[in-house]
């Protein structure tokens, strides 16, 4: 592909290098052409390291992001009975919320198409964690995902290869360019793909603290703001919640764990923490679907659990499947008496990962039964030679580096800490 008159790789670079804006016709252009390979890589990746710099203003980063869903298929969702509306989160460590919020939603009366990804270093991802159900399947066609929205109310499932594939490539590229933390490059891939799925609303769980993509406050409401924008300018009702990532969510990070943990929520228990976010995300969608239903309630009568199963099992699983254990589990024991005072999520996440339950590349397995069950929250009360965590593997050899991911990242003190908020602000 010849660039047309006017247009060239070097001068979208050098303009953007320059601090001058990208015209429309640039983006489209470098865009297309590099999902077509008429531009190079390492044009392209100066081109991505400029704009980690500069930054785009609202009108770039807008025709950026329709240059990458145009790249792609658009899901079309409009006939459906019931309002859409879909949750995204920047990930964190023992996030099971997804699939707790989904059924929930659902159960409420709206539609939940999640279309996710699998998950990439210290933080899991929702599908990795679904496939530890004996037989559920991720890969379903855009008919089967309109099918299960209009008879069940949610799917999740992975985003099919024609979702944004230009957001795939620029990804694996600034993967390997020191690219990846630029605020207007993530918001323009996470909101490509969440556009493109075809969903009319969208809450963002923008999460900050130690165990999230950004650990500082102001960058994390940037990219929740910018996000928002966004995705109004694209017509998408959003708003954006920034939660705490400082402590890991619930008691467990790893694949079967998480499942386990997101069924008792399901079945109206489950962590304090995990109910209630999950809750103020529904309410958030809710609101956003224009649908007036109690959440709380749906997760009291079993409504939320009922369309959970039925979800699991139009997907092909079983849902009353024994779920997967470990064959080793590990104690790690409490040095002496007090109260948690530190549980420092991303060592957490990082344990997990070590014992197997996450991939550093992305064609790595993982175990469905790795992963790390904290016995004791921040806050409570502890003895001395009391289990604190339990590391799961089925591969004893892991055991020496998850611990020490661990060192340093637990600390038993004599008083309590003050809780601290888990939802820290709301951005629309
Ligand atoms: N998640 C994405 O999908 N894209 C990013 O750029 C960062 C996180």
């Amino acid at each position: 592909m010849s660039a047309p008159a006017g247009l060239d790789a070097v001068d979208c670079s050098r303009d953007k290098r320059d601090g001058r804006a990208l015209t429309g016709a640039q983006i489209d252009w470098v865009i297309r052409a590099y999902v077509e390979g008429a531009v190079a890589d390492e044009q392209v990746a100066a081109l991505l390291m400029a704009v980690y710099w500069r930054g785009m203003d609202r009108a770039e980063l807008s025709r950026w992001t329709d240059a990458v869903i145009a790249s792609g298929e658009r899901v079309e969702l409009s006939g459906l009975s019931r309002p859409t509306v879909d949750k995204h989160s920047t990930g964190g460590v023992g996030d099971k919320i997804s699939l707790v919020l989904a059924p929930l939603v659902a159960a409420c009366g709206a539609a939940v198409p999640q279309l996710s990804g699998r998950g990439l270093g210290h933080t899991g991802g929702t599908l990795d964690k679904l496939e530890s159900i004996a037989g559920w399947r991720s890969d379903l066609s855009p008919d089967e995902v309109r099918a299960q929205l209009e008879e069940i109310g949610c799917v999740i499932c992975a985003a099919g290869p024609d979702l944004a594939p230009a957001d795939r490539k620029l990804y694996a590229l600034r993967d390997v360019t020191a690219t990846v933390e630029s605020i207007p490059l993530i918001a323009a891939s996470i909101m490509s793909k969440k556009i493109a799925e075809g969903t009319r609303a969208l809450v963002l769980d923008v999460k900050v603290g130690s165990g999230a993509f950004m650990a500082d406050r102001a960058r994390a409401a940037e990219l929740a703001a910018t996000m928002v924008s966004l995705g109004r300018d694209h017509g998408l009702e959003t708003v954006a919640l920034l939660t705490s990532m400082d402590v890991p969510l619930g008691r467990s990070a790893g694949n079967a764990l998480e499942v386990a943990e997101a069924v008792e929520v399901l079945s109206g228990g489950g962590p304090d923490d995990v109910v209630e976010l999950t809750l103020a995300l529904a309410t958030e969608m809710l609101r956003l679907a224009g649908v007036d239903a109690d959440p709380a309630g749906a997760l009291r009568d079993g409504s939320a659990l009922r369309v959970w199963r039925d979800m699991v099992a139009a997907q092909g699983g079983d849902p009353d499947a024994p779920l997967p254990r470990a064959s080793h589990v590990t104690p790690v024991i409490a040095p002496r008496s007090g109260y948690l005072t530190r549980l420092e999520a991303r060592a957490v996440g990082v344990a997990a990962w070590r014992l197997g339950a996450g991939r550093a590349r992305k064609e790595d397995p993982v175990s469905a039964t790795a992963g790390v069950v904290w016995r004791v929250r921040p806050g409570e009360e502890v003895r001395t030679g009391d289990v604190l965590l339990e590391l799961h593997t089925d591969e004893p050899a892991r055991v020496g580096r998850a611990l020490g991911a661990l060192d340093g990242a637990i600390t038993v003190g004599d008083e309590p800490t003050p809780d601290r908020p888990l939802v820290i602000e709301r951005v629309d």
